[in-house]
């Protein structure tokens, strides 16, 4: 598999759809750990991916991986803003002078862009955030995994969330009344990688 930024269009219609399909659903989560806001955040953020669009799919990987990281690091905000603008923009540098994106540098560049994220939220697995679902992707990645399995090991990592107790985020403060519920952020990382997995498993 080698894809252009040409398919980055198709790629921003899906994730915004399924945040859009289950944005209630991830509201009513954060609401019991976070402030509510994540849904909105992350729809601020598509929104301007879906204005920019176009302009994105005419660039080559490296600019068009970096132009959505500042995009959504500028109109985001929240904690996820500053991870997900962290994700994109150390994709778009471990990248570098590659123009060819196949199955085995994007499992690279993913890799270090999770990296980054671990660093930037100083968080690491098992904290119940939206790493319990992009560190064990990242890890199958490397290991050659198929778009599907992404899929399931995204999903698994996304229940993983459910009976851990959270030390990050706003989410830290309920201690142990967090545990029994999802985190909004694993939820929506895990339904933007299965809509994505969805379209790369049938490119
Ligand atoms: N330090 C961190 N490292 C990794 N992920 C984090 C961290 N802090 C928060 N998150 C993730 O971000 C999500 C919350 O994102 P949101 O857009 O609501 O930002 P926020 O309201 O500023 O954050 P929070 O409510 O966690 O303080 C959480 O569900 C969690 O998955
Ligand atoms: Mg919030």
């Amino acid at each position: 598999m080698s894809l252009t930024s040409k398919i980055t269009p198709s790629l921003i219609k899906a994730t915004t759809e399924t945040i859009e399909q289950n944005a209630e659903e991830v509201t009513a989560l954060d609401q019991v750990l976070g402030d509510g806001d994540h849904v909105t955040n992350l729809q601020r953020g598509l929104d301007a991916l879906n204005q920019q669009a176009l302009e994105i799919s005419q660039l080559e990987w490296t600019p068009a991986i970096k132009k959505i990281g500042m995009t959504l690091l500028s109109t985001m905000g929240g904690a996820s803003g500053s991870l997900f603008g962290t994700l994109f923009i150390s994709m778009s540098k471990a990248m570098g002078d590659k123009t060819e994106l196949n199955s085995q540098v994007f499992a690279d560049i993913f890799y270090q862009g999770v990296e980054a994220v671990k660093k930037r939220g100083k968080a690491e697995a098992g904290e119940k955030t939206m790493l319990d679902v992009l560190i064990p992707v990242a890890e199958k990645l490397k290991q050659g995994a198929t778009a599907e399995d992404i899929c399931q090991i995204a999903i698994e990592g996304m229940e993983s969330t459910r009976n851990m107790k959270a030390t990050k985020g706003r989410a830290s403060y309920l201690e142990a009344k967090s545990i029994g519920h999802i985190d909004a952020g694993a939820r929506t990382c895990q339904l933007m990688i299965c809509a994505i997995a969805g379209i790369l498993s049938k490119a």
